[in-house]
């Protein structure tokens, strides 16, 4: 692999500490009910690890997993579900967890799709919400962290063609 000069941008503290706000925000809304915490495969894993450790709320777990964009560094804008749910969502609390948001077509898709399937309520959670490049209107409810620059961010779950995902830091791949 060819290797890429990284430079920490949020350091592992930083995230601890987003994480733990956001684990409070959702806990606040939800106590005493039973949530099902979705994460998008496969960057989300990192982060839902974390975010379901700090929830103190009765809850399920399960995943899906979508395409949309190879081992490149731009969205091809094709997004399909590539592994569905085991569980039915219908009339649950769902909160579909994503690493990042980014054009919001990814997570258009998969909110379009599960409000079919007649939930109880369904709200959205990312870590990294990149609003500024967004192609579709579409906003999370719980966000952990604003971007406004346009940086290719590896680690804590993110990947430059599949490598870097192990990284404690979210790190901006550097010219
Ligand atoms: C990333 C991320 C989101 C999506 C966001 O996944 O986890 O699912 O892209 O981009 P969008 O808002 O422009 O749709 P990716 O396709 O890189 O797969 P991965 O999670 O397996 O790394």
């Amino acid at each position: 692999m060819e290797t890429k000069n990284l430079k920490i941008l949020y350091p592992k503290e930083t995230i601890q500490e987003r994480v733990t706000a956001l684990a409070g925000q959702i806990y606040h809304d939800y106590q005493p009910e039973e949530v099902l915490v979705v994460g998008v495969l496969k960057g989300s894993f990192v982060f839902l690890a974390d975010l379901v450790r700090e929830l103190k709320l009765p809850l399920i777990i399960d995943f899906v997993r979508l395409s949309s964009y190879g081992n490149s560094l731009t969205s091809s804008g094709t997004v399909k579900i590539l592994k569905d749910l085991e569980t039915s969502i219908t009339g649950k609390n769902v909160i579909i967890v994503e690493d990042i948001i980014d054009t919001g077509l990814s997570i258009k898709v998969l909110k379009d799709e599960f409000t079919k399937r007649q939930p109880r309520s369904l709200k959205i959670c990312a870590l990294i919400d990149k609003n500024f490049r967004r192609k579709v209107e579409i906003d999370a409810d719980y966000v952990g962290i604003t971007m406004d620059r346009d940086y290719f961010i590896v680690g804590y779950g993110l990947d430059w063609a599949e490598n870097y995902r192990q990284l404690p830091d979210i790190c901006s791949i550097e010219p």
